[in-house]
């Protein structure tokens, strides 16, 4: 039986009326990607307010990778609730802030002494991951990249590259940050190819020290390991260790992003494992609240240790309700096999994407790690230009048909998959199929003509 059933166009009458007092009452900067109201959710599926069931493969943007109300989640909040709300830890402080730190301690790569601090955003941790290199380096500058996303505050904002809409109108930025261009492959901002590139664009950073800023005066580069808002840009195996090792020829530290790589998304805990590097500083946040609001920074105990008392902190980082989400959904990770099952599904998507690939111009990339994969849209092969309107129309198809997908990349030109990983076989089948029917309307040929995986 299939998982969607649509009692109601989308969006149905309720979603409507709820859109409209939510055009009087919100402001237009916060964006709605689908003008679907929720009901309720479980495991990889949304009911809407019109009583209609939708497949979700955008995960409330990477959060829910243990899935909608996962089983553990909900009985370890369900125990806190019983217990105490909130106290502020640095008030009076309780066990599950500790243990969730000795488990993030443990859990980012790096063979050394670390230690964890909790916030409430990724953004908010990007925040304190830069205050803290500049604090133990006394240095000002931070590096970053094209077509990065480090959130919407702010100093996160000023890392942050893309200009429409994030940027537009928010100037003036915060001093001492430095772009510099990205491993996009596909795009390549040096016109090379990989592998006869020899990595040129990480190289490059050298360059930036000559060019740009004495290498002296930075702190930190921060970098994501695949960019997320970017458009799940993948960068070549070598691509991390030249980057890291150059910032420890130069005594900069290395902090990875993984707000929205991280916990689990690409089959591995963190995306830096893939790539065999150790980050100084490791940002994670949005599934590893199973859905509550958490972000943590962990890095090399020395590094992390530089602010003195009060100098880091908040009133609700790390809160009781999120530590103990977050300890669940690390044990639902370890329980279920969720790394192994982030892998299979990662497979299954390439497997069909490739096949639409062969078959269909429109799509002129897949790319991804793990469960974290995405296509990129152009209207030729040859020029590669951006279809933007197209993956616009393709979103709205998705959703109009009972399949929740997200668009993303600079250009607007990206499809994603952020499904929950435990959306079962024929769920995520089926919300391929919609997706296939999707790129079908808008320039492939005619849908059903690819094969499902075994
Ligand atoms: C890589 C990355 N960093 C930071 C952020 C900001 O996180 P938040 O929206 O929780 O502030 C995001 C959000 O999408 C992200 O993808």
């Amino acid at each position: 039986m299939s998982t969607i059933q649509l009692r109601t166009e989308i969006p149905g009458p309720r979603s409507r009326e709820l859109m409209a007092r939510r055009a009087a009452t919100v402001p237009r900067g916060v964006a709605n990607l689908t003008p679907v109201f929720v009901a309720r959710a479980e495991g990889a599926v949304i009911e809407d307010v019109d009583g209609n069931r939708l497949i979700d493969f955008a995960g409330g943007i990477g959060c829910l990778n243990a899935g909608h109300r996962a089983p553990r989640v909900m009985a370890a909040v369900r125990a806190q609730l019983d217990r105490f709300l909130h106290t502020c830890f640095n008030v009076t402080p309780y066990e599950s802030y500790i243990k969730l730190a000795e488990r993030l301690n443990t859990l980012v790569p790096g063979n050394f002494p670390k230690k964890t601090l909790l916030v409430n955003s990724g953004a908010e941790a990007v925040e304190n991951a830069v205050k803290i290199a500049r604090c133990h380096t006394k240095r000002p500058a931070v590096i970053c990249f094209e077509d990065g996303f480090h959130g919407r505050t702010l100093l996160a904002l000023s890392l942050t590259s893309k200009v429409h809409p994030y940027k537009s109108g928010f100037e003036p930025f915060v001093g001492e940050v430095h772009r510099v261009p990205y491993a996009y492959c596909y795009r390549c901002a040096f016109s090379l190819n990989y592998p006869s590139c020899e990595i040129h664009c990480a190289q490059h950073l050298e360059d930036t020290f000559r060019r740009v800023v004495d290498a002296k005066s930075v702190a930190a580069v921060i970098v994501e390991p695949v960019l997320g808002e970017g458009g799940f840009v993948t960068p070549p195996a070598e691509y991390f260790r030249i980057l890291a090792e150059i910032c420890r020829r130069h005594g900069i530290l290395f902090i990875a992003d993984e707000v929205q790589t991280g916990f689990g998304r690409t089959g591995k805990f963190f995306a830096c494992e893939h790539y065999g590097v150790e980050p100084d500083i490791l940002v994670s946040a949005k599934s590893l609240g199973g859905g509550l609001p958490i972000a943590a920074i962990t890095g090399r105990a020395e590094i992390m240790d530089a602010a003195g008392p009060g100098g880091l902190g908040g009133t609700f980082g790390g809160n009781p309700l999120s530590c103990e989400a977050a300890l669940a959904v690390i044990e639902t990770f370890e329980q279920d096999d969720l790394l192994v099952r982030a892998n299979r599904l990662g497979e299954r998507f390439v497997t069909r994407a490739k096949s639409w690939q062969d078959h269909w111009p429109l799509i002129g990339d897949v790319r991804g790690l793990g469960a974290m994969q995405a296509i990129e849209l152009v209207r030729s092969r040859e020029s590669r230009e951006p279809a933007e309107e197209e993956t616009k129309r393709v979103a709205v198809f998705c959703y109009e048909h009972g399949l929740i997908a997200l668009s993303t990349g600079t250009y607007g030109n990206v499809i994603r998959v952020l499904a929950p990983l435990v959306v079962t076989d024929e769920q995520f089948d089926e919300g391929l199929d919609v997706l296939e029917a999707g790129l079908a309307s808008v320039g492939g040929t005619s849908t059903r003509a690819f094969s499902r995986a075994p």
